[in-house]
């Protein structure tokens, strides 16, 4: 062999074997490892609700939906206030909110006039905003997602029409906290239904602001005053089984109708009720929830403009359909 020939051999060799360790393994590129490296997503977006208040089963069941809700968009930070049943404490959570730069605002308004400056003055500045369950007196919204509580008032008051028949009968009333959307509604559709039977009289109406406890002490009341009830229309489970207890306690719990709203399927809930027997007829309220998250999906990510309104469905809930619901809501 010549020796060019070999110095070349050589210098060949040498090339392939630095060409070889260094095409083998892959350069390290540290921006393509970087998103690998992070096992938490990026959150892109903020969604913040503010309620009214965290104190009760519907709520605890609505923040649990919120939260399975959000899982499926990784790209979402959610981040939930509790107004504790205060206007001013909701309105400073929406301030809050509003300096957290949400990017979308979530509220089921405590009560609807107090509210309504603040959630207007949040949309007028651009962010998009989502009422749930409980409306203000405005419409500066995005969006609104709830059963429709006039309709649901006017099926409970259908309902007590029939069950009382033509010679009507004595009724009292357990509302929400006044000035709260669902109570106003709640109360107007029940009034239309059984206006049209004037032998159905609305001896009392009166507030338990949503809660058990109130709601024992009000029908506690109404058994002293009225020797008489026929039923008892609650705007919610939870006061409807507080009307029980109170009735139970006074031996007269046979002598009524006990209506409530709500359904809910928790050891605490109506569907409950309805199985012990205790309520006769209550109506599904779903909290919406999982269309809520949705939706800021396809206003964040999809970037489609959302629709007005989402009318989510109710069910009239008695002892003859209660197995079908319990299990399904489970
Ligand atoms: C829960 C609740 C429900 C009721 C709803 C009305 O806080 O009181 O029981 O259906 O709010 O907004």
């Amino acid at each position: 062999m010549k020796k060019t020939t070999c110095i070349c051999l050589g210098f060949i060799i040498l090339l392939i074997s630095i060409c070889s360790s260094g095409c083998g393994s892959r350069p390290i590129d540290t921006e393509t490892l970087q998103p690998s490296i992070s096992a938490e997503p990026i959150k892109k977006y903020i969604i913040g609700m503010s309620q009214p208040n965290f104190s009760d089963t519907w709520r605890s069941t609505f923040n649990d939906e919120l939260r399975e809700a959000v899982k499926k968009y990784p790209e979402f930070e959610l981040v939930i206030m509790n107004g504790q049943r205060d206007n001013n404490k909701q309105i400073s959570d929406i301030k809050g909110l509003i300096d957290k730069n949400v990017d979308v605002l979530m509220i089921s308004p405590n009560e609807a006039l107090p509210l309504t400056d603040i959630i207007n003055r949040a949309y007028k500045t651009g962010i998009p905003v989502i009422l749930i369950d409980r409306k203000t007196e405005s419409d500066c919204y995005t969006q609104y997602i709830g059963c429709d509580n006039e309709t649901i008032g006017r099926m409970a008051g259908e309902w007590v029409l029939n069950k009382l028949g033509e010679h009507g009968g004595n009724v009292v009333e357990i509302m929400g906290a006044i000035g709260t959307s669902a109570q106003i509604e709640r109360h107007n559709g029940f009034l239309e239904a059984i206006s049209k039977n004037p032998l159905i009289k609305l001896i009392d109406s009166q507030p338990a602001d949503w809660m058990q406890d109130k709601a024992i002490s009000v029908m506690e009341t109404m058994l002293d005053k009225y020797k008489k009830i026929d039923a008892v229309y609650a705007h919610n489970d939870f006061s409807a089984l507080g009307a029980y207890s109170a009735a139970e306690k006074a031996d007269r719990q046979n002598e009524m109708y006990f209506i409530g709203i709500d359904a809910l399927s928790t050891p605490d809930g109506g569907l409950k009720g309805i199985m012990d027997g205790k309520l006769d007829v209550t109506y599904l309220y779903p909290t919406g929830a999982k269309e809520a998250i949705e939706s800021c999906y396809e206003l964040l990510v999809e970037h489609k403009k959302l629709n007005k309104h989402i009318s989510l469905q109710t069910v009239q809930i008695t002892s003859e359909n209660v197995q079908y619901f319990y299990k399904n809501t489970t």
